[in-house]
């Protein structure tokens, strides 16, 4: 069989690090993308360990530019072909609303709702060619539930969940599918330097999230692999 195609946005740690590294022990060619190079270099080299073959795309998902050259460096990679894609770029602020600036606000809807949609509307060509395509949209539980102090991650991932669930709709007809993930929380550097009082020996780990894709994308065709939750451990 062929190695799988794989693209993972926020690639260089936590949730998109072990996606890529358990697409990689299947043999994968796993493209990473982020904006910190240091890291993604790291991954590929992981990758390379683990069994599969790597690339390192430097992509900033606030910007199509960035995003579309990246992605041409990943079909050059890939054969201008995706299987898996993964919306999984995003950042995480903690603020009362009233202190959230400006900049917060821009920040969450371009990184975590904006960029999901540069990146799969620049991939889609390559997913056309794919073997049982599939995207991934990385939302939370806080696109099913409302919590204090995370009114713009809150609003980004209600609008990530809207645009998959759309998403899903359009492209079933090309045999595309399209699963939105809600893990709860893992620990990650995500939650560095983040007012509140976190444990993060009861979060989940990433693999967690890791392996319900690796499963949602193996699932068969009759299978409901729309929405995929990730409860933390009991
Ligand atoms: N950890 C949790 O509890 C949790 C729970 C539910 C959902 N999630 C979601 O899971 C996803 C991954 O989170 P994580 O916990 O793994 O966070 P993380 O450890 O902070 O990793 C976030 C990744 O996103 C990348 N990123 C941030 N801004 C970017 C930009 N402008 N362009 C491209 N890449 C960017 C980061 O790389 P650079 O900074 O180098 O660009 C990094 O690779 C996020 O969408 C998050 O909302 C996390």
């Amino acid at each position: 069989m062929s190695p799988l195609r794989v693209l993972v946005t926020g690639g260089g740690r936590g949730i998109g690090r072990a996606i890529a590294l358990r697409f990689a022990r299947e043999g994968a060619r796993v493209v990473v993308a982020a904006r910190t190079s240091t890291e993604l270099d790291e991954v590929v080299a992981a990758i390379g360990a683990a069994g599969g073959q790597g690339l390192a795309a430097q992509m900033n998902v606030r910007d199509r530019g960035s995003v579309e050259a990246a992605v041409w460096r990943c079909n050059q990679f890939t054969g201008e072909a995706l299987d898996v894609v993964v919306n999984n770029a995003g950042v995480f602020d903690v603020a009362p609303v009233t202190e959230v600036d400006d900049e917060t606000w821009e920040r969450n809807m371009e990184v975590n709702l904006r960029g999901a949609w540069y990146v799969t509307t620049e991939v889609l060509d390559a997913l056309s060619e794919g073997e049982r395509p599939h995207v991934f949209n990385m939302a939370s539980i806080a696109a099913r539930e409302g919590f204090a102090h995370t009114t713009a991650y809150c609003a980004s991932k209600y609008g990530l969940r809207g645009f998959s669930d759309a998403l899903r709709e359009e492209l079933s007809e090309q045999g595309i599918r399209v699963s939105t993930v809600y893990p709860g929380p893992t620990d990650t550097t995500i939650f560095d330097g983040v007012p509140g009082d976190w444990d993060r020996s009861a979060m989940n780990a990433p693999e967690d999230v890791a392996e319900v894709i690796w499963d949602a994308y193996n699932a068969g065709e009759g299978i409901d692999v729309a929405d995929l939750d990730v409860p933390p451990p009991a």
